[in-house]
């Protein structure tokens, strides 16, 4: 039998624990610390009978001014002995839940490496996200990565639709073309980068 719940200070150690045995992606303590003082209702865990931590989501609000309120996945895993039961989805979906109601997000996003099948399983055909983007060389070893997006509801889903198209519109009026949006990314890309950088352990 296992538990799902929001997760306390005292989870941490656990958590960054089963991080370091399923995830070559690892961070310093400190930054468990800072995602669960910061978004303490973003962090859940899957607890076993024996009160240990079999699966974790860490994830964050992000806070850029230009952008509408989301939130994002930072980790999450689910110990090798206690996949295939659904506890990722429902680990997802209780943080889902939380960033909807009591942080008001439009939607989520997360990063997830392109050959990770199961997990992209998970993410499209169970949980709804979609493909926004592919981020060339996002991983350490020079994997790229899906930057993926699921909205919480059709009416921010066709607002965020609309926005794009206006977007576009004012970009091409301005003569600009599509070399506006190629001179962002890099910068919002580097901008994260230096962020995990900063919390990143050797593995
Ligand atoms: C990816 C991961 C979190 C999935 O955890 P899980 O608890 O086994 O997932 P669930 O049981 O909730 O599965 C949800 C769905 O994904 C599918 N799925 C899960 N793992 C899968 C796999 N390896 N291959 C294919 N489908 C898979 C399930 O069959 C289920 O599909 P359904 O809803 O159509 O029935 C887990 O495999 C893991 O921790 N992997 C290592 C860490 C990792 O990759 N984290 C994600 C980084 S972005």
């Amino acid at each position: 039998m296992v538990c799902i719940r929001p997760a306390t200070i005292d989870d941490l150690l656990q958590m960054q624990r089963c991080n370091l045995l399923c995830l070559p992606e690892n961070y310093q303590l400190k930054y468990y610390f800072y995602h669960i003082l910061s978004w303490p209702q973003l962090l859940h865990v899957a607890e076993d009978y024996n009160g240990k931590i079999v699966g974790y989501v860490l994830a964050k609000m992000e806070e850029e001014a230009a952008d509408p309120v989301h939130g994002h996945i930072t980790s999450l895993a689910v110990a090798r002995t206690h996949r295939k039961m659904g506890i990722a989805a429902k680990l997802m979906s209780a943080t889902h839940k939380a960033m909807e109601e009591v942080f008001g997000a439009e939607y989520v996003s997360l990063h997830v490496r392109v050959s990770n099948k199961g997990a992209i399983h998970l993410y499209t055909e169970t949980l709804g996200y979609q493909i926004q983007d592919v981020e060339a060389k996002y991983y350490a070893n020079g994997e790229d990565a899906y930057e993926m997006r699921k909205y919480f509801n059709a009416a921010a889903a066709a607002a965020a639709k609309r926005r794009g198209k206006g977007r576009a519109a004012a970009v091409s009026d301005s003569g600009a073309g599509s070399g506006s949006k190629a001179e962002q990314q890099p910068a919002a890309a580097a901008a994260e980068a230096e962020s995990s950088k900063a919390v990143a352990v050797s593995s």
